[in-house]
């Protein structure tokens, strides 16, 4: 598109590299929020002359919709991401991208997901139930660290049908390391063939992940397809080409992007909700009411959420407060105008949820955790795109419903089954990471009625 050379466009101001960079030691989600603050809440914040920070849901979803064929994932961000989870759903564009989301939107829409419900509570169960010594003996422990232990071993069963119980270090350690590789070092990207110390880091993280897919691999070569779950659509394309080396590397990355989406997120997104509840907890009382007053022998099916209308309105308030993949980066592929703002051709555009999540021209008070905000008539008045903690568009998260399910599934169990009592007034300290993950949160139950 030949943009108007006489035509007004709106202004983009903001910072210069220097003063960019003045908040660097804050972790990237607050910096990018105190620039929007510094900026006036503006749409959009140009920071020193490469990269177009976005804080308005409007302009986020003409990007990520109406407009998406004219930005790709090439932008410093995409690199590094890609350098980590090779060919995966997560960074493979064009045709190929196509191709792989056809295969695996069978998995993930909802009823793919909720076909494995009884599979995840058993997982969830096997993971709660070593709580009893915890509760017994009235021990404080890291819920942060279970929530990983807990999206692993669900991850394995659902996804995989494997038992991953004694990879879970292993694959915190690896899925650890890969993703801080993402976000070290930013906005410059090293091409992967040079050997920088972070480089070799990152081979050796790689080896070891594909050591922990390759035998799954060989395993379900061997079987029939009997299971509809990822290892099965990923390991018939893969008999298809008569197990290519090239297919193999694009099975291995794609588990590599699967694992990470079903562990690292869901396990953050838990981790903050249960911060959450230490800082606000008279909702922990209302969530006992609810969840506790659901009948003996509920059967929970794919619709069960509206039976939890509570419960689900602080999940999404959670979930708008900390959006755990807090940002979405793309670039530009042409010079291009966006309601009436100039974005040239090959500039960084970071859409930032976080931002516009808590941007007060569209959230009244959006600092205050407040549920109500997705509760009644205030649910249905706001439109939609103004909560997108899973993306918007065609590269909307594949694994939504999925997240959703544990996240839901989780609480409904722990809260079954225990009195929660998390330590007040912790200090959030935040991973270095491209999400949202708290280091650690303390805390402590005891068994229901004891
Ligand atoms: C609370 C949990 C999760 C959150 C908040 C989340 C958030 C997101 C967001 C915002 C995007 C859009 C990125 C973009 O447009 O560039 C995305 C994409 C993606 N997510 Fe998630 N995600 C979650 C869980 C998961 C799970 C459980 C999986 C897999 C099992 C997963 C796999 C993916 C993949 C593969 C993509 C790329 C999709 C594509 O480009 O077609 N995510 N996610």
């Amino acid at each position: 598109m030949k943009l108007e050379s006489h035509k007004e466009y709106k202004t983009i101001s903001g910072p210069s590299f220097f003063s960019f960079i003045k908040h660097f030691q804050l972790h990237p989600v607050f910096q990018l929020q105190r620039i929007m603050k510094d900026y006036n809440y503006d749409d959009i914040v140009r920071c020193s002359s490469f990269l177009y920070l976005i804080n308005s849901p409007d302009i986020a979803r003409l990007i990520l919709n109406r407009d998406q064929k004219k930005f790709n994932q090439d932008d410093f961000v995409g690199k590094r991401t890609k350098t980590v989870f090779g060919k995966g759903l997560v960074t493979s564009q064009g045709e190929m991208w196509r191709n792989e989301r056809k295969l695996l939107n069978p998995i993930f829409n909802s009823h793919g997901v909720h076909s494995f419900m009884k599979e995840t509570i058993c997982e969830i169960d096997k993971v709660i139930d070593r709580w009893d010594s915890f509760a017994k003996n009235k021990v404080v422990f890291d819920w942060v660290d279970e929530m990983g232990s807990l999206a692993i071993m669900v991850t394995g069963k659902v996804l995989f049908d494997c038992n991953f119980e004694s990879n879970v270090k292993e694959i915190k350690e690896v899925v650890n390391g890969g993703t801080s590789y993402i976000v070290n070092g930013l906005p410059f990207f090293i091409p992967y063939w040079i050997p920088t110390f972070s480089h070799l880091k990152l081979r050796k993280i790689n080896k070891r992940i594909d050591t922990i897919f390759n035998p799954i691999i060989d395993e379900r070569l061997k079987k029939l397809n009997d299971r509809n779950d990822l290892s099965g659509a990923l390991t018939s394309m893969l008999k298809k080409s008569n197990n290519s080396k090239q297919k193999r590397r694009l099975v291995l990355d794609e588990m590599k992007t699967m694992l990470s989406g079903a562990y690292f997120p869901v396990a953050s997104c838990l981790s903050m909700i249960w911060y959450i509840l230490g800082k606000n907890p008279e909702y922990i009382t209302k969530l006992n009411v609810e969840i506790r007053n659901t009948p003996k022998g509920y059967i929970f099916t794919e619709h069960f959420y509206k039976d939890f209308p509570f419960t689900t309105s602080v999940v999404y308030e959670s979930m708008r407060l900390f959006p755990v993949a807090f940002s979405i980066w793309r670039k530009s592929k042409v010079s291009q105008e966006i309601d009436m703002y100039k974005i040239p051709k090959g500039k960084t555009v970071c859409i930032s949820l976080f931002n516009i999540h808590r941007n007060p021209k569209f959230w009244k008070d959006p600092e205050i955790f407040d549920p109500s905000r997705f509760q009644g008539e205030n649910l249905n008045n706001r439109p939609k795109h103004h909560f997108m903690p899973f993306g918007w568009g065609n590269r909307k998260c594949i694994g939504d419903y999925y997240a959703l399910m544990v996240v839901f599934l989780t609480l409904i169990r722990v809260f079954k089954k225990f009195d929660i009592d998390i330590i007040p007034n912790q200090k959030l300290i935040i991973k270095k990471a491209p999400l949202i993950s708290p280091k650690k949160v303390y805390g402590k139950v005891s068994l229901v009625g004891e």
